[in-house]
């Protein structure tokens, strides 16, 4: 089956006899047992839930996996994995990461006793030089937020494999539609489902899909202790998102393909990191591993000034954190998602006063270049 035809019929309705077309919303904490010693499969909704249930067959069909576990947002998904590791262990992950991810890393897993060493992981070499007998996984972002950097996962995964690790991808950006981490040879896809899973900027969500029995199995286990799972109703509103999730990628993707031209020569615009346009550094990877490019971009200003007057001017785009709905936001990753990334640490890394990130959603291109040239434009 095609992935369009996967996202709306991805796994089948047969949880009631009614003939819904839309899958139920099993708004119940608990289920009854036919008998001693008996249950319909249900027993308690932090374990499975059916609408829940729905809603992760799909997303394992999207993904390619086994096995996918609905959280109540990426960063409970996150927190979860970590419980995979134990006091000594020690992870590589990408330098340039989601600000929340970076500070569960150093703010709440080092605690526990897990070290981790931030690497430019889109070079292999940098990788393997820091594998060490601790070292138990390799966790990427592809393409990075903000700054768009992309790692080959088919080569991340033979080493990893080589060194008995666990190649971990969040694959927020792309999605199972552009991108498949597990055919590459990950052993876990991580989402932030709040982002163009959902779609509509009015759910959290996360996801873990896996496609090894011991893994699901260990990260059930910790799933059902830990209790961070997807409410019925947020289930359903992932499942009614996911529904549009190709359509909506292509139209965003190429909006965003039009906007990334756009800035790319406008005066006030250093530097536009967007992996669909062939200057960037990592479009041919990007074209070898993904089939698209997503509709995500961060650019460069010419000064403080101007990034603050586009964010303040901007009025058809909204000044938000988030990403991946059908309206387009704007983003200071400075003061909003990488916050409370040390200073220093942050603008080694290129996010400093003068990088904005766009999320492209579905509003005409044409309005977004008209919003954004207006903002540019000094009073
Ligand atoms: C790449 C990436 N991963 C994970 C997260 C965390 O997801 P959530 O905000 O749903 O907790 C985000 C949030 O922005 C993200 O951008």
């Amino acid at each position: 089956m095609d992935f369009s035809t996967l996202c709306i019929h991805g796994n089948d309705n047969k949880y009631d006899n009614t003939g819904s077309i839309s899958v139920p919303i099993f708004q119940s904490a608990t289920f009854a047992h036919p008998g001693v010693g008996l249950s319909t499969g249900y027993d308690y909704s932090r374990l499975q839930n059916p609408t829940r249930e729905h809603l992760e067959k799909t997303v394992a069909k999207l993904e390619g996996g086994l096995d996918a576990m609905a959280f109540s947002s990426g960063m409970s998904a996150i927190a979860v994995l970590m419980e995979l590791f134990s006091p000594g262990d020690h992870i590589i992950a990408s330098d340039d990461l989601y600000g929340g991810s970076h500070r569960l890393f150093f703010n709440i897993s080092e605690k526990n006793g897990i070290s981790f060493s931030l690497v430019n992981t889109r070079d292999i070499s940098e990788i393997e030089s820091h594998i060490r007998a601790e070292t138990k996984a390799v966790f990427i972002e592809t393409p990075t937020n903000p700054m768009m950097h992309v790692t080959d996962i088919a080569k991340t995964a033979h080493l990893a494999k080589s060194h008995d690790l666990l190649l971990i991808v969040d694959n927020t950006f792309l999605t199972p539609y552009y991108l498949k981490p597990l055919a590459l040879g990950a052993d876990i896809v991580i989402h932030s489902g709040t982002k163009f899973l959902g779609g509509h900027n009015d759910t959290l969500a996360g996801f873990l899909v896996v496609s090894d029995n011991e893994l699901s199995e260990r990260l059930r286990f910790i799933y059902k202790t830990a209790g961070a799972c997807l409410s019925p109703f947020d289930s359903w509103l992932l499942i009614r998102g996911i529904k549009t999730l190709a359509v909506r990628l292509d139209r965003q993707q190429e909006t965003a393909m039009k906007i990334a031209q756009w800035l790319s020569s406008h005066e006030k615009v250093k530097a536009v990191h967007y992996v669909g346009l062939p200057s960037h550094p990592d479009y041919e990877i990007s074209k070898k591993q993904a089939t698209g490019f997503g509709s995500m971009i961060s650019f460069e200003t010419d000064s403080e000034e101007t990034a603050v007057r586009v964010l303040s001017k901007v009025s058809l785009i909204q000044y938000a954190e988030s990403l991946g709905g059908v309206e387009t936001l704007i983003t200071y990753p400075m003061l909003q998602t990488h916050a409370d990334i040390p200073k220093e640490e942050r603008e080694a890394k290129g996010i400093h006063e003068k990088l904005l990130r766009l999320s492209v959603g579905l509003e005409c291109a044409e309005d977004l270049i008209h919003d954004l040239k207006q903002a540019f434009e000094e009073e």
